[in-house]
């Protein structure tokens, strides 16, 4: 069966992409959202997060009427017949996910597909917890719709996997598609949309239940993110170690093709809306369902220690930190965002405040975000060079594409005392290390 009337439920970064995506090939798209002042900005072309190639995009779509923004989510569901949920799951206090957005999303499709005739697919995206979809959604869209599922309507739940800062890219060629399905004929109706989308392009897709498709996605995360904790440990293992530097270790362990070079990069940890998230919402899940899942305690716990080994470094050269003025070289998580969500410059800015030391920050786009954390306790520079003016110590939290240009002339000639703590390794330890102090993750004593 094709359907090809796509709407999106949820205006956030996942929605959007996904919808520019279908739209950047032709593909009509309604994407709703409750929030009339963002449908409205939508509408008008802009784009509400900072996100490469997109904006273009939705300028023209919107131009064109391939993409139409809307708050009311009946309008998208009966204007269309097959549409994707993607609202937040942000985490619980207690770790759980808070489904508020999913419950009230079903219970606003169940109403429109009261008013349907024909056959409508919910395809899940949002990240939620195995049986999720199977023992909350699909019972209030049917209590809502008075339908039955796998009858007048069909549910898939496929989650997303696409990084911030290349979601387009991400979009538009997935590694893989992991369709859970209900019901055969809705997991048929979905893999017909994808493979017309992705035609000849069409990755390895995987047909699975609902329960399956959502661990996948917690997975996928989680593994990643032991990745980097597992680098992390073997880098604080280098610093102890003269001379041994985690680059060439990561090097090393990539070639082997079991292991693979990627997520692999040491540094100040992880961060973002999405690895602490779903880190901890497994955990707290497996624990729930009577598995004590030691080894993400423990990637947890590598991740929550790994910042603050900017502040040591710091230490080692300036004993103490009162009064002394340090540089922070970008906020947000990882280049190419302004999400501070997460960033691990937030708890190295507090630890670094707590000791009292005058802090001035920069980053090319995460200014603003980081203001509404920060406000007036910091000073926010202009520029990568502004900001290391008179300081005593610089740290590199973001490896934006710009700092990687910055020469050993550029600190020696701006700061008060030259000592650079290199957060993400982008400096060449020999070439920065001769001439001023150098200090970087996962690298033993020079020698
Ligand atoms: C992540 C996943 O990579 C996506 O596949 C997934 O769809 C998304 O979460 C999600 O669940 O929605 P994202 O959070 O945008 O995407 O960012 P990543 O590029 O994965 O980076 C996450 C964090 O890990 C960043 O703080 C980054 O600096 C850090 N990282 C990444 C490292 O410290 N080392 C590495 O080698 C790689």
């Amino acid at each position: 069966m094709k359907l090809h009337n796509i709407s999106i439920i949820g205006s956030g970064y996942v929605g959007l992409s996904t919808a520019l995506g279908f739209t950047s090939k032709g593909y009509a798209v309604i994407v709703s959202d409750p929030d009339k002042e963002k449908t409205k900005k939508i509408q008008e072309g802009s784009l509400p997060f900072h996100e490469p190639n997109l904006e273009e995009l939705l300028k023209n779509a919107v131009k064109t009427g391939k993409l139409r923004c809307v708050p009311k989510c009946k309008e998208a569901i009966l204007k269309t017949d097959i549409s994707f949920v993607a609202v937040g799951t942000p985490n619980l206090p207690d770790g759980l996910i808070d489904l508020q957005y999913i419950e009230e999303a079903s219970c606003e499709i169940g109403r429109a597909l009261k008013k349907k005739t024909t056959y409508h697919l919910i395809v899940i995206k949002s990240t939620v917890a195995p049986t999720t979809t199977e023992n909350i959604i699909k019972p209030l869209i049917e209590a809502h719709s008075s339908k039955n599922c796998g009858v007048d309507f069909g549910l898939c739940m496929s989650p997303e996997f696409l990084r911030e800062g290349s979601a387009l890219q991400d979009m538009l060629h997935p590694d893989r598609i992991i369709i859970g399905e209900y019901d055969k004929k809705s997991g048929d109706t979905l893999e017909a949309l994808l493979r017309d989308f992705y035609s000849e392009n069409t990755p390895p897709i995987i047909r699975t239940n609902l329960s399956t498709a959502e661990l996948i996605k917690y997975a996928s995360n989680s593994f990643l993110a032991t990745k980097i904790s597992f680098i992390n440990t073997i880098a604080n293992i280098c610093e102890k170690i003269p001379g041994a530097d985690v680059l060439i270790v990561a090097e090393g362990m990539g070639l082997d093709k079991r292991i693979g070079s990627l997520f692999l990069n040491a540094g100040l940890g992880y961060g973002g809306s999405c690895f602490p998230k779903d880190l901890k919402a497994l955990i707290t899940y497996s624990k729930k369902i009577g598995y004590q899942p030691t080894l993400l305690d423990s990637v947890e716990v590598v991740n929550k220690t790994q910042p603050y080994k900017a502040v040591e470094l710091c230490k080692s050269f300036l004993t103490d930190l009162k009064e002394k003025n340090i540089a922070i070289l970008g906020l947000a998580f990882k280049p190419d965002t302004d999400d501070m969500r997460e960033a691990v410059a937030v708890p190295i800015i507090h630890q670094l405040l707590k000791e009292c030391a005058n802090i001035t920050a920069y980053d090319p786009v995460a200014v603003p975000n980081a203001k509404s954390i920060f406000q007036d306790k910091i000073k926010y520079a202009s520029s990568a060079i502004q900001c290391l003016k008179n300081a005593d110590c610089c740290i590199l939290v973001t490896e934006w594409p710009e700092f990687k240009k910055l020469a050993p002339e550029d600190f020696t000639k701006n700061m008060k005392q030259p000592i650079l703590i290199d957060g993400r390794r982008i400096y060449d330890s020999s070439e920065f290390g001769r001439i001023m102090k150098f200090a970087a993750i996962g690298l033993g004593e020079i020698t």
